[in-house]
């Protein structure tokens, strides 16, 4: 038995098989993580390093822990989210010798304890999402913290709560905020929400979007990419924000805008996506129509007031896989789509393979950097030679060539008379 095996805790080993093909097939779309899959195995920049990761537990991520295994690191890697766990893609990563932790549909327990035993493996070096394994270093063992090398962050709300720590200058390992990469939020956030939430949304309540109204909540990268597509599919899109510049952008992208409460009467379809707590609450449900479905795209379960939304019902039922039906006292149902979890992972796959090749490769590249360099404590930016290489990467895997600034060119935007 290979020891990963003996380690792991998932649910069923005999998926491996189905898991791994699931890998594979993701593997086949992502061409910049094969080139780095190759360099690494050459370069080894991660020789006998442990390295811990908590990741959505899908395929993608399941091969960017190959790839970091591949550069000689012995990876262990935690579920960032319960729902978008697959135990198939788990069973396989563990066949190819990765330590595992994670279930769908673990209990919140179950999912603490999983995200203290890919600390137990003790590693240097992280990559984390949601910057949970930051919170329980800090709060639980600022010692084993202090061992850290460095890591990277995936997403926007682990930024935040990354900078909160460094501003108070309590963070004590240097982290790479891959989301402010130019190639992460701005294909990632907009392009793989934008494709993945209607995905989700389409296969889990098997309903069409043309001529619906859809009500964005949000409109920074994820929910310009979610507007933009639910634009493309047929839909009247409303958008709610608090932030007015995003709000003029929102409108001259000809959306309407107006207040949640207000939107709240219009729309089919509500798809929140603030990185926020709470941003539709009793007052707007009390304003929706009958039939109304509601989706969150952002991090964490607490864009929809679950708690409003229970104290509205007066019974729930659970209507399709990943549809929870609320009726209130009026006979009016509110659907929630997968327990107001990220609906794209946690209802369908996540973004698009070709999506997360660029973000994965950010996230490789963002790691060798910290381990073989001495960052200070704190949140850093990726240094830009790193995307602009992801980008070339990119349009490389294409056939794409861009043309280069002539020498003259160069000392023209350099000068000022
Ligand atoms: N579903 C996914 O796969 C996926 C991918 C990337 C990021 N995310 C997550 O999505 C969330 C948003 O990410 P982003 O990159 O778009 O962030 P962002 O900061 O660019 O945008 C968030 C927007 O929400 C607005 N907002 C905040 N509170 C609001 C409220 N009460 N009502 C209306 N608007 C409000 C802000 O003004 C801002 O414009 C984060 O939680 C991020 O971690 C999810």
């Amino acid at each position: 038995m290979n020891q990963a095996r003996e380690k792991s805790q998932i649910r069923n080993f005999a998926l491996a098989e189905q898991g791994e093909l699931k890998i594979d097939w993701v593997r086949e779309h992502m061409p910049l993580l094969r080139q780095l899959e190759e360099q690494f195995r050459q370069t080894q920049p991660f020789a006998g390093k442990r390295i811990s990761m908590c990741l959505h537990l899908e395929a993608k991520t399941a091969y960017l822990a190959l790839v970091v295994q591949a550069g000689g690191a012995d990876v262990a890697i935690a579920a960032s989210n319960p729902l978008s766990t697959q135990d198939d893609v788990v069973a396989g990563l563990v066949k190819r010798g990765v330590t595992t932790f994670g279930w769908y549909g673990a209990t919140q327990e179950e999912y603490q304890a999983h995200l203290r035993e890919v600390l137990n493996h003790d590693p240097i070096a992280l990559i984390d999402d949601g910057a949970d394994l930051a919170t329980i270093l800090h709060r639980e063992r600022p010692e084993q913290a202090a061992r850290i090398v460095g890591g990277c962050e995936e997403t926007t709300t682990g930024i935040i709560r990354l900078r909160a720590m460094s501003d108070e200058g309590i963070l004590k390992y240097p982290m790479i905020a891959v989301n402010d990469a130019d190639c992460k939020h701005l294909f990632d956030n907009r392009y793989g929400t934008g494709q993945s939430v209607w995905d989700g949304v389409m296969r889990t309540t098997n309903l069409v979007i043309a001529g619906k109204t859809v009500v964005v909540v949000g409109y920074g990268w994820c929910g310009k990419g979610v507007a933009m597509r639910a634009k493309g599919l047929g839909a009247k899109v409303i958008v709610t924000e608090v932030d007015p510049i995003r709000a003029v952008e929102a409108a001259m992208d000809g959306f309407s805008v107006m207040p949640i409460v207000e939107a709240a009467a219009h729309g089919d379809f509500f798809i929140t996506v603030t990185g926020n707590q709470y941003v539709i609450h009793k007052a707007a449900m009390e304003r929706m129509k009958d039939g109304a479905i509601l989706g969150n795209a952002g991090h964490f379960d607490v864009e929809v007031s679950k708690p409003d939304l229970e104290s509205l019902a007066v019974t729930v039922r659970r209507v399709r896989p990943n549809i929870d039906e609320y009726k209130l006292a009026d006979g009016r149902r509110i659907y929630l789509i997968a327990e107001g979890r990220l609906v794209n992972l946690a209802a369908g796959d996540g973004h698009p393979a070709e999506v997360m090749d660029m973000t994965f490769a950010l996230q490789a590249l963002g790691l060798r950097e910290v381990v073989q360099h001495s960052y200070a404590p704190g949140l850093h930016k990726i240094p830009r030679e790193l995307d602009l290489e992801v980008a070339r990467m990119r349009l490389q895997s294409w056939g794409v060539t861009i043309d280069q600034l002539t020498d003259q060119q160069v000392a023209y935007l350099h000068s000022w008379q």
